[in-house]
């Protein structure tokens, strides 16, 4: 029995105080017509990759593949390997995705990294200017995934940047589920993401963003994969009670479910989908189904992020999950961050050729 799992653990009732709540088209097609929304395809994705849990040395080698060139970035940029700065891992996830459509580009900061200090850390070596960047979308309301906003900050910003998110409840307080008593994880500082010049566009369906991505909207529960958040929420506690499902506004307390978590997507002319799962709690495989169903896109060509494999899901779905991504039949599978190893040897053994290990600095170039 997992003590990770949320729905094991006791929610404080709001009314009671023991009160619980149960709470085909081809890739090549141009553009193609969603269910509700018209995807745009661009003609190059960059995604480059500023916070993870990985760095590794100055011994891996570019290489170039069908569809996608990786590009390993490892310490100061322009100077020898080996200098005395090196690029800071962390558990969390950031990743800066530069898109070309046409002559316009558009730059989107998936996550914002774990702390301040590491995500400014790495801009600097990496020689990355965030002050031109069109857009962000934070996955879902985790310290791990905001917690390095302020290493974005921008003083005195002079333009406004939209701050795409999928529920009032990324701003919930939260607790992490992995001690006695649970930690504290906090909540995102509304006021300070004003200050830096994010204005906050709250987006259950599918958004298009700067005409060249796309989010998820709500993730439905479609495959055999459950919502398994090792966190809870407090309805009230940093977020407004009125946006929440009416279901979560009567209690002080209750497991995340993860309604409010969004893929970032991208459709590559000639490839297929690009999607960032960021920490796959609604499970990596229903982020992919709910990618192709909103584009009308079948082909993927890659999936990148974190499918968190690990407690509270177990490695039967870890192992599970490989075999649905067979059936899939993605181009790539690039796993990161909460990802974890079950799943990582058992697709490493199954389909070798599909898996590309991603760290700190690693460009992946898609372009047909
Ligand atoms: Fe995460």
């Amino acid at each position: 029995m997992n003590t990770l799992h949320g729905s094991q653990t006791p929610i404080v009732g709001r009314r009671t105080a023991l009160g619980l709540i149960a709470i085909g088209l081809s890739a090549l097609a141009l553009p193609a017509r969603a269910r509700n929304i018209t995807v745009p395809q661009v003609d190059a994705l960059t995604l480059q990759v500023l916070i993870d849990n990985a760095t590794f040395g100055p011994f891996l080698s570019d290489v170039s593949l069908p569809g996608v060139s990786v590009v390993r970035h490892t310490g100061d940029a322009g100077k020898p390997v080996m200098s005395r700065a090196a690029l800071h891992a962390e558990f969390g996830l950031s990743i800066l995705a530069t898109s070309q459509m046409d002559r316009t580009t558009a730059k989107v900061i998936v996550d914002f990294g774990y702390t301040p200090e590491a995500v400014r850390n790495n801009l600097s070596l990496l020689g990355i200017d965030v002050s031109d960047v069109d857009a962000a979308v934070l996955s879902h309301g985790h310290l791990d995934h905001y917690g390095g906003f302020s290493g974005f900050y921008r003083e005195n910003p002079s333009r406004r940047i939209p701050l795409y998110v999928g529920g009032e409840e990324t701003f919930c307080e939260r607790l992490a589920m992995i001690g006695t008593p649970p930690p504290l994880m906090g909540s995102l500082d509304r006021e300070a993401l004003a200050r830096a010049g994010f204005d906050v566009r709250i987006a259950s369906t599918p958004q298009i963003i700067k005409g060249q991505a796309f989010t998820s909207g709500t993730i439905p529960l479609s495959s055999f994969e459950r919502a398994a958040i090792p966190t809870q929420m407090r309805p009230g506690k940093g977020c407004n009670l009125a946006g929440l499902a009416p279901a979560k506004r009567d209690v002080t307390q209750l497991p995340d479910d993860g309604e409010h978590e969004l893929a970032t997507c991208y459709a590559v002319k000639g490839l297929g989908l690009v999607v960032i799962a960021s920490c796959s709690h609604r499970g990596v495989i229903n982020s992919v189904r709910q990618a192709q169903k909103i584009s009308g896109i079948d082909n993927v060509h890659a999936v990148i992020g974190g499918f968190h494999l690990v407690r509270p899901r177990t490695e039967e779905e870890a192992r599970r999950t490989v075999a649905e991504f067979a059936a899939i039949d993605p181009a790539y599978i690039i796993p990161m961050h909460c990802t974890g190893d079950t799943f990582i040897s058992a697709a490493m053994r199954v389909m070798p050729q599909k898996i590309i290990r991603s760290y700190i600095g690693t460009e992946f170039v898609f372009k047909a």
